[in-house]
């Protein structure tokens, strides 16, 4: 499609009716938000009947503002859901996995029996490690199997894992484990990424020196690097794992029992360990998934490009997947591990049917241009999702036209760690989408946009997006906080939940999502705080000050941009700033991770104040995004905001 074309597509922005194919088969009927509304915790219950129960629920919600329980009699175990129960149902051959290594012609196929045995295993291992029901365990994984099977077999012995994403620091990883008092670490030596070996476990020998009481590391063989060793701790995979018993016997656990945490960046510096417990977790991830992404088990092939180190991998790779017993691609690598064209040969070769991925991601793939999605076989894909920031018109146009054919559903699914599921999204073969929006509430959630008094707000209008009734997946808390938990989410609007996200209605009523309203920034799908990042530049003994803002960027949504102030001692000419630079982006990749590296480091005299000492970001995004200076009469010298947009200048050209 030629560019004129593309904007001509744009310029309608033309509603697409929902598809007459999926209304024909679809899981959803239109009949769905009728049932759900009308008493959605009564349809909640009868959604968990997907769900195999060693004692059925007969309690439905207890709610006791702002902490839920959601099926709290009943006891169930996660892993049997997610594996034993399809094997029990005659559907062992089935594959789970297609995995896909980083390295080209590195694959795997795993059937719902191999990975039963595989849990089984796992779990009789980490019970003779000393892991017991209640422990918390540290994942730090690449994309392999043994990540998928180290969380299920955790699961199954009732004890809550908390994986970190593998590209995670040591520093950001220790901090995780002291949070939530983990004892025991699954790890691999290393992991590939672009054909390059990737470092894991030397990161967990670092991490541990200040992490005393854990126990036992299960480390993988993934690369065969050399590895530091610690007798007594540490113990290899394809020792323990592979000689222990290949069958186990589950226990059954509450409904409440906590399934997992889940680190993730709030306002402050400090992550918060966002968890989730079983029962409503489970319902909710498996119900979504069925009805969003229309899933038939029988014949599709579902990829959810995505980290397991994200809550993205945990919903819709592991935990609702698994519940509805589909057949899925894992894969270890980027989109240009092995060339440009990689995720369309996977598609190509694997006949992907429905594909999950994030904006960011698609916006990269547009950049390398059409032609290559366009020389493979696509023609398998049926319906395609977006999560994790807002999707722009084009991405989205592009999406449909180029991978989808112009026929494939595109489902805007917006959610959050805390929400655990996704909680507002179209539903093929029901709504008619918009590029751009992510429509509608889903079946039984209930959401209102409000003004900063919590009125709601009319069509047409924008304000802050709050859920006003608890639903099953929601995050039971933060882990040890519950103050902060009430703090954060429950009282900016007494009653309902502030998702720190703003949004609008249009004047149709469907729901567009606008961006973080804090000081959350979104780094290709990823999400930082803006004080996680100034705490690590002033932890370098050169910076006095720093602040950091989130600008716009064109492939991955928002960029870190940080204005920092040195302390006298470290003043440095202004010829010789650049090694500095350089080496406070790598300060701040060695203490949070390479995704946290700011893209640009403006070194400043002075930082725009107000009288009161508040450091004022939004004229330093002003400047970031080489906007025309907002009001800058309320500052304590209001000259600096115009010098540092000098010197943002004066980089900008440099850069050119
Ligand atoms: O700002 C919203 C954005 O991502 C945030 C949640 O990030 P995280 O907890 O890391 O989970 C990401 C994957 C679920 C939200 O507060 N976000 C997520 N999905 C969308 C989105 N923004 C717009 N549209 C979406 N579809």
């Amino acid at each position: 499609m030629s560019e004129s074309k593309l904007e001509a597509l744009l310029d309608e922005r033309r509603e697409f009716p929902p598809s007459k194919e999926f209304a024909k088969q679809a899981n959803a009927q239109p009949s769905i938000y009728k049932e759900a509304n009308a008493d959605p915790v009564a349809w909640w219950r009868k959604q968990a009947d997907r769900l195999t129960w060693d004692k059925a629920p007969t309690k439905t919600l207890e709610w006791e503002l702002p902490f839920a329980k959601w099926f709290s009699d009943g006891t169930l175990n996660a892993s049997v859901n997610c594996v034993d129960r399809h094997v029990a149902n005659g559907l062992g051959d089935r594959v789970a996995f297609h995995w896909v290594g980083d390295p080209e012609g590195d694959k795997r196929t795993i059937t719902y029996s191999d990975l039963l045995t595989d849990v089984s295993q796992a779990a009789n291992a980490l019970t003779s490690l000393g892991v017991k029901a209640g422990d918390r365990v540290a994942v730090y994984m690449p994309m392999i199997p043994e990540a998928v099977v180290a969380m299920l077999a955790c699961a199954r012995l009732g004890a809550a894992h908390s994986v970190v994403f593998g590209g995670f620091s040591a520093s950001a990883l220790s901090d995780r484990i002291l949070d939530a008092d983990c004892r025991f670490v699954i790890t691999a030596d290393g992991g590939y990424r672009r054909g390059a070996v990737a470092e894991l476990k030397p990161q967990v020998d670092e991490a541990l020196t200040k992490c005393p009481d854990v126990k036992a590391v299960l480390v993988v063989k993934r690369t065969g690097q050399d590895v530091e060793w610690m007798e007594g701790r540490d113990h290899w995979w394809h020792d323990v794992v592979a000689s222990a018993p290949k069958t186990h016997t589950p226990e059954s656990f509450p409904a409440e029992q906590p399934l997992y945490i889940m680190y993730t960046s709030g306002t402050t510096a400090r992550p918060k360990g966002i968890f989730h417990t079983t029962g409503g977790y489970l319902t909710q991830a498996a119900t979504t998934h069925n009805y969003i992404f229309d899933v038939k088990p029988e014949t599709d092939i579902c990829w959810t490009a995505a980290d397991i180190g994200w809550v993205t991998g945990h919903s819709y790779i592991v935990y609702g997947p698994l519940t509805n017993g589909v057949t899925q691609v894992l894969y270890e690598g980027t989109p240009d591990s092995g060339g440009k064209d990689r995720w369309w040969k996977i598609i190509e070769e694997y006949k992907v049917t429905i594909l999950y991925t994030a904006p960011t991601t698609i916006r990269t793939l547009m950049k390398w241009g059409h032609a290559l999605p366009q020389a493979h076989d696509l023609s398998s894909l049926r319906l395609l999702g977006s999560v994790g920031e807002p999707i722009n018109p084009e991405a989205w146009i592009w999406y449909r036209k180029y991978i989808g054919a112009d026929t494939c559903p595109i489902v805007d699914t917006w959610w959050q760690t805390e929400t655990g599921a996704i909680m507002i999204t179209p539903l093929p073969g029901i709504t008619a989408t918009k590029p751009g929006a992510a429509m509608t509430p889903f079946p039984g959630i209930s959401v209102d946009i409000v003004d900063n008094d919590g009125k709601s707000v009319g069509n047409g209008e924008g304000g802050y997006l709050t859920i006003t009734a608890p639903w099953p997946s929601m995050t039971r808390g933060i882990w040890g906080d519950p103050e902060r938990f009430k703090e954060t989410y429950w009282s900016r609007f007494p009653g309902s939940y502030f998702a720190g996200d703003g949004a609008k209605r249009d004047q149709d009523g469907s729901l567009w999502l606008l961006g973080r309203v804090d000081d959350v920034m979104n780094i290709s799908g990823h999400r930082l705080s803006t004080t996680e990042v100034e705490h690590a530049l002033v932890g370098h003994p050169a910076v006095a000050e720093a602040a950091v803002v989130g600008a716009s960027d064109d492939v991955t949504g928002q960029a870190i941009v940080a204005f920092v102030t040195l302390k006298l001692s470290a003043d440095v000419a202004e010829k010789d700033q650049g090694p500095l630079v350089a080496e406070l982006r790598e300060h701040v990749s060695v203490m949070i991770s390479p995704i946290a590296k700011p893209r640009q480091i403006i070194l400043t005299p002075d930082l725009p104040k107000t009288r009161s000492g508040k450091i004022m970001r939004r004229l330093l995004r002003d400047v970031a995004e080489h906007r025309q200076l907002g009001d800058v009469t309320t500052l304590m010298d209001p000259t600096v905001v115009s010098m540092i947009d000098g010197l943002m200048a004066q980089h900008s050209s440099d850069d050119d």
